[in-house]
C-alpha cells in the first residue's frame, strides 16, 4: 500500500511573517503521517522558520530547488547539504517553471536527484507536457523520455522512495485541471516507465502525484484513481484553511 503524499508548492509567494503565521495555523491540525504525508514546499528564505515551527509535528518541509554540488563557487545557488542540515525533508526538482524559465535540463535534474538522495532527502521529481505535445497526442512518449532521463543511474532503493509529480503544463495555475481519468492514465505511464527500468516491486512502491489546479473540491476525484498517490498543489496550498481541507479530503 502506498501512503498518500500531499505537497503544497508555494512557488515565489509569502513573506517570512506570512510563512510563520501559516505554520502556526496548521501545525497542530496536520493528520497523522501514518495516513498521509503532509508537505509544504517553501521558498528557501523561509525554510528554517518552517522547519523550526514544524518540529515535533507531522508537517514535513520541502525546498523548491537545490543545486547538485554541496559547496563551492556557485553564486546564488542553494546547497543540498545545507538544506539537509537545516532539517528539510523533500526537494521539488524539475518543476516545469524551472525547466521553462531557468532552462533546467533533464541532465541537471538527474544530477540534482542524485545529490538530494546523497544528502538523505527525498526528491519530488516533476514531469509534464506542454499543450502542444498534449494536442499532438505525444504525451506518453514525452513523459517516458523525461522519466528515463531523470532517473538515470539511480538505484532501486532510491527510486522506491522517490516521489514523482505528473503536472501537465497546460493545467498549472490555469484553473484547467486535467480530467481525473487523464491524470490516472498518465500517472500510469509514469509507473509503467519505472517498471520497465526498475521492475514491478520498485514501480509498485514509487509514489506518483498529480498536479495542476488541484483544490479541495476536486482532490478526491484524483485520489480515487489507482495510479494517483497524491497531489502537488500550488494556488490552493497558500491559505491554511485550504491546505488543511486538501489533507482532510485524503486522510
Ligand atoms: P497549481 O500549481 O495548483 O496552482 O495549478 C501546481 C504546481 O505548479 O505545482
Amino acid at each position: 500500500m502506498r501512503k498518500p503524499i500531499i505537497a503544497g508548492n508555494w512557488k515565489m509567494n509569502k513573506t517570512a511573517k506570512e510563512a510563520k503565521e501559516f505554520a502556526e495555523a496548521v501545525k497542530t491540525k496536520i493528520p497523522s503521517n501514518e495516513t498521509v504525508d503532509s508537505v509544504i514546499g517553501s521558498p528557501a528564505l523561509f525554510l528554517e522558520t518552517l522547519v523550526n515551527a514544524a518540529e515535533g509535528t507531522e508537517l514535513k518541509i520541502a525546498a523548491q530547488n537545490s543545486y547538485w554540488e554541496n559547496e563551492g563557487a556557485f553564486t546564488g545557488e542553494t546547497s543540498p547539504a545545507a538544506l539537509a542540515d537545516l532539517g528539510v525533508d523533500y526537494v521539488i526538482i524539475g518543476h516545469s517553471e524551472r525547466r521553462e524559465y531557468f532552462h533546467e535540463t533533464d541532465e541537471d535534474i538527474n544530477k540534482k536527484a542524485k545529490a538530494i538522495f546523497a544528502n538523505g532527502m527525498i526528491p519530488i521529481l516533476c514531469c509534464g507536457e506542454s499543450l502542444e505535445t498534449y494536442e499532438a497526442g505525444k504525451t506518453a512518449e514525452w513523459i517516458e523520455g523525461q522519466i528515463t532521463a531523470g532517473l538515470d543511474g539511480l538505484t532501486d532503493g532510491q527510486v522506491s522512495n522517490l516521489v514523482i509529480a505528473y503536472e501537465p503544463i497546460w493545467a498549472i495555475g490555469t484553473g484547467k485541471s486535467a480530467d481525473a481519468n487523464i491524470a490516472d492514465e498518465i500517472c500510469g505511464v509514469v509507473r509503467k516507465t519505472v517498471e520497465k527500468l526498475y521492475g514491478k516491486e520498485v514501480s509498485d512502491s514509487v509514489r506518483i502525484q498529480y498536479g495542476g489546479s488541484v483544490k479541495p473540491e476536486n482532490i478526491a476525484e484524483y485520489m480515487a484513481k489507482e495510479n494517483v498517490d497524491g497531489a502537488l498543489v500550488g494556488g490552493a496550498s497558500l491559505q491554511a484553511d485550504s491546505f488543511l481541507a486538501l489533507l482532510d479530503a485524503v486522510k
